[in-house]
C-alpha cells in the first residue's frame, strides 16, 4: 500500500492514477486546503479501482498514526505542501509550518512505524538563479524565496535521515515546470483564483475567461528575448515517481534526480504552441519582468535516465493539446 500526501492535488492525482494503473494500492492523506476530493472520484471512475482517502492535515500526528496503523504502508509519496511563491514572501510562517513542519511530522512518524521508503516532490526552485543550463543535480542550491527554501530544508532533514539510519530509502524529486493533463479529460490543474503560471493563465486566455496575456518581460538574453523554462508533461512526471518506487525496491539510500525533459521554450514559443493546440489567436502584452524571475532554466535529465531508467516521452504540442482538452471538458475545473 502506497500512501500519497496531498494526493487530491494537480500533481498528486496523476500520480494516484498511474499508481492504480501500475496495480499499486492506494491511500490518499489531504486536507483540501488547494485541491477537490473531486478529482480523487475521478481518479476511481478512470481506474475503476477504490482510493482510501482520509480528509486530514500531516500536521496532525492523530490522523497519521490512524493512517499508518489501519494500513501497511510499504511506501509514501509526499506531495502535500503549499507552493506559491509569493503567498510564501508575504507569509513564510504559514510555508515553515505546512511544509517543514508537516513534513518532519510525517517522517516522524513513518520512522515509528518502520516505514522508511520516500518519494519527495522537491523543485527546480531549489537552484535558484542559475549560472549556466543545464542544470545538473550537483549544481549549488540558492533558493531565492521562502517556497525554495522549505524544500532545501526539508530536503536536507531527509539527507540527514538517511545518513543516520541506512534503511531509509529516499527519492529527491526535483521537478522542473510541470504542466499538461491526463489525456481523459477528466483531471488537470485547477488553480484557485487568477493563475500565477504560465500555462494555467494562457488557457484562462483562450477559453475567453481573461483578456489577455501578461508576457513578464522581453530582454531576456534569450533567442526571443522571453523566459526559457522546461516543461514537463505532468503524465511523464507523474510515471518518474512510479520508477522511483521500482528503484528504492533494489537500492538503498538517498538520491536526487531532475525531472524535466531537458529542452526549454520560450514564452513566445509556448505561446504558438498553445495557438495551434487551441485553434485560437491568444492576445498578449509585454510588460516588465516579474521581479525573482530567472531567464533560463532546463534540466539535465542525463541522471534521470541512468538511475530510474525514465525520460520524458510528450512533447510541448502533446502538453497543450492535454490542457486544452481539460479546459475545454471542464470550464470551471472540478466545480463543473
Ligand atoms: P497542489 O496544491 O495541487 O497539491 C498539493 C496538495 O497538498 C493539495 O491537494 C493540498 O490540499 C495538499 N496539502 C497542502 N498542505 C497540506 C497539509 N498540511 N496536509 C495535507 N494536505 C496538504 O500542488 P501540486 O502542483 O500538485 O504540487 C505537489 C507538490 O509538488 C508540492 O509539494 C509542490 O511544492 C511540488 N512542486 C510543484 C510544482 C508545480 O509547478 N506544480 C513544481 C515543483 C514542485
Ligand atoms: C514558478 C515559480 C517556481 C515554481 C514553478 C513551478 C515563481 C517566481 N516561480 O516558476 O518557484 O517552482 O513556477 O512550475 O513564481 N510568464 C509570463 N506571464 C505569466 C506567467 C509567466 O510571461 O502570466 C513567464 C515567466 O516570466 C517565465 C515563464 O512564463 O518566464 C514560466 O513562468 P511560470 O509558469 O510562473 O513558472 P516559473 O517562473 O518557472
Amino acid at each position: 500500500m502506497i500512501l500519497v500526501t496531498g494526493g487530491a492535488g494537480y500533481i498528486g492525482s496523476h500520480t494516484c492514477l498511474e499508481l492504480l494503473n501500475s496495480g499499486y494500492e492506494v491511500t490518499v492523506i489531504d486536507n483540501l486546503s488547494n485541491s477537490s476530493s473531486e478529482s480523487l472520484k475521478r481518479v476511481e471512475h478512470l481506474t475503476g479501482t477504490e482510493i482510501i482517502f482520509y480528509e486530514g492535515d500531516i500536521r496532525d500526528p492523530q490522523i497519521l498514526n490512524r493512517i499508518f496503523s489501519e494500513h501497511n504502508i510499504d511506501a509514501v509519496i509526499h506531495f502535500a505542501g503549499l507552493k506559491s511563491v509569493g503567498e510564501s514572501v508575504d507569509n513564510p510562517h504559514l510555508y515553515y509550518e505546512n511544509n517543514v513542519t508537516g513534513s518532519i511530522n510525517l517522517f516522524k512518524i513513518m520512522d515509528k512505524f518502520s516505514c522508511k521508503n520516500l518519494v519527495f516532490s522537491s523543485s527546480a526552485t531549489v537552484y535558484g538563479e542559475v549560472k549556466t543550463v543545464p542544470v545538473h543535480e550537483n549544481f549549488p542550491l540558492a533558493p531565492t524565496n521562502p517556497y525554495g527554501n522549505t524544500k532545501r530544508h526539508i530536503e536536507d532533514i531527509l539527507k540527514d535521515i538517511s545518513s543516520a539510519d541506512h534503511s531509509w530509502s529516499v527519492s529527491l524529486l526535483r521537478y522542473f515546470n510541470p504542466i499538461g493533463a491526463h489525456e481523459s479529460g477528466r483531471i488537470g490543474e485547477d488553480p484557485r483564483g487568477i493563475p500565477n503560471n504560465l500555462l494555467p493563465y494562457i488557457s484562462k486566455v483562450a477559453a475567453g475567461k481573461l483578456s489577455k496575456l501578461k508576457v513578464f518581460g522581453d530582454d531576456y538574453d534569450t533567442p526571443d528575448g522571453t523566459g526559457i523554462r522546461d516543461y514537463i508533461h505532468v503524465v511523464d512526471l507523474a510515471r518518474g515517481h512510479i520508477k522511483a518506487l521500482e528503484k528504492m525496491k533494489v537500492l538503498k539510500g538517498l538520491i536526487t534526480v531532475n525531472l524535466g525533459t531537458g529542452n526549454g521554450y520560450s514564452v513566445f514559443e509556448v505561446l504558438r504552441a498553445f495557438e495551434i493546440a487551441s485553434k485560437k489567436t491568444i492576445p498578449f502584452v509585454v510588460t516588465q519582468r516579474r521581479t525573482g524571475d530567472i531567464s533560463v532554466c532546463y534540466a539535465d535529465v542525463s541522471y534521470a535516465k541512468e538511475i530510474l531508467n525514465w525520460q520524458a516521452e510528450f512533447d510541448i504540442n502533446r502538453m497543450c493539446t492535454d490542457i486544452w482538452r481539460w479546459q475545454n471538458q471542464n470550464p470551471n475545473g472540478y466545480e463543473d
